[in-house]
């Protein structure tokens, strides 16, 4: 292998099978049991543009060609965003430990530095060669998450009739993709900013144009999956503003294994039981409108206590556990 690889600039439909082979055998060995993706998921995640960030792809081989390990680094556009890196390093299990993952480190980072970004960003499973591997090259732990699975069939009968359960102050509502009904969009859109966090890009909450923006960006990257977008809100009827959301994201099949997106209730509503409420909504929609789905997965950061007690309560158990690892990314 070159101390230096190159970027892919212009992917083969040779190098979209070797970055596959990679993928799949990492998969199978990291995570036994997991579904694995298909070339064509593989080739539509590295070449589908994602609103505001590029992908610069790196694919290593070695003396015999043969696919060794796979790299991609997500550059933001937006000032507010472009700070931060995130990157995604895989090494073939046959390759590893013979510091192909070294070399590859070294070459992201400086592809991040040049680009002006002063940190980086990944995500590994708990416990595997990832953890071990980030720990020793400067990365710090910074959010531990558990991965929920829920099988549809499991939710029990009691959180479907919830949505029935009126809440006092609140209604809710429902819509799909960017289709927010009319004097919702600018609260729900502030909502989602205001919980987002960082990755809000620290924005101004008056800044409303570019919240509803975001909305829109956001509806059109899933639906160019062919993938549909579901949101519930807690409508406070005080003020007739989003109080809550929750979203899901259904796959174009419409079958299998859907992933629920972001939920939050706004501080000033919290502790009415808005988040259950609201997430029990959105599974009887999915069970009603989306008979083929037959389990959803989730994330929670350790530390949202609320949220794990929420997806108990729904019915989740604990598939498995990652971490978010950041590398400050020193000048030069
Ligand atoms: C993490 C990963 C990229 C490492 O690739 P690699 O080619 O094996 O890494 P290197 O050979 O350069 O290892 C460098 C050092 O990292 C540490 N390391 C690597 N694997 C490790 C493991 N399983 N446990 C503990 N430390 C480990 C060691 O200090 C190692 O040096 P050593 O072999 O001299 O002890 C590879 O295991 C992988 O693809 N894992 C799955 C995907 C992933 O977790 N990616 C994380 C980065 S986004």
């Amino acid at each position: 292998m070159p101390a230096n690889p190159l970027p892919l600039t212009e992917p083969t439909a040779a190098d979209f099978r070797a970055w596959h082979r990679v993928q799949s055998a990492a998969l199978a060995h990291d995570r036994p049991g997991e579904p694995v993706p298909t070339q064509d998921d593989v080739r539509a995640r590295l070449t589908e543009p994602v609103a505001d960030s590029r992908l610069v792809l790196w694919l290593v081989r070695g003396a015999g060609e043969e696919a060794v390990a796979t790299a991609t680094l997500r550059l933001f556009s937006q000032p507010a965003r472009s700070d931060v890196a995130e990157v995604e390093m895989t090494v073939h299990p046959a390759h590893r430990r013979m510091g192909a993952g070294s070399r590859l480190l070294f070459t992201v980072t400086e592809a991040a530095r040049a680009a002006g970004c002063r940190s980086m960003v990944t995500e590994v499973m708990a416990g595997t060669s990832g953890e071990g591997f980030l720990a020793t090259r400067d990365f710090r732990p910074v959010t531990r998450l558990t991965w929920l699975r829920l099988a549809m069939d499991e939710v029990p009968e009691r959180i479907h009739k919830l949505p029935d359960v009126p809440h006092a102050g609140y209604r809710l509502a429902g819509w799909e993709g960017g289709a927010v009904p009319d004097g919702l969009a600018a609260s729900f859109a502030r909502a989602r900013q205001d919980t987002a966090g960082p990755s809000a890009g620290g924005r101004d909450a008056a800044d409303a144009p570019w919240a509803e923006a975001r909305v829109r960006e956001a509806a059109e990257a899933v639906a160019r999956h062919g993938d549909h977008l579901l949101a519930v809100a807690a409508v406070c009827e005080v003020d007739g503003e989003v109080a809550g959301y929750t979203e899901l994201v259904v796959p174009a099949a419409r079958s299998g294994r859907a992933r629920q997106y972001d939920t939050a209730v706004l501080p000033a509503h919290r502790g009415h039981g808005l988040g259950l409420w609201l997430k029990a909504a959105m599974l009887r929609r999915v069970r009603a409108e989306h008979p083929l789905i037959t389990e959803v997965l989730a994330d929670t950061a350790d530390e949202n206590r609320h949220m794990l007690a929420v997806n108990t309560a729904l019915g989740y158990r604990p598939q498995r556990r990652t971490v978010r690892f950041r590398l400050e990314l020193r000048r030069r």
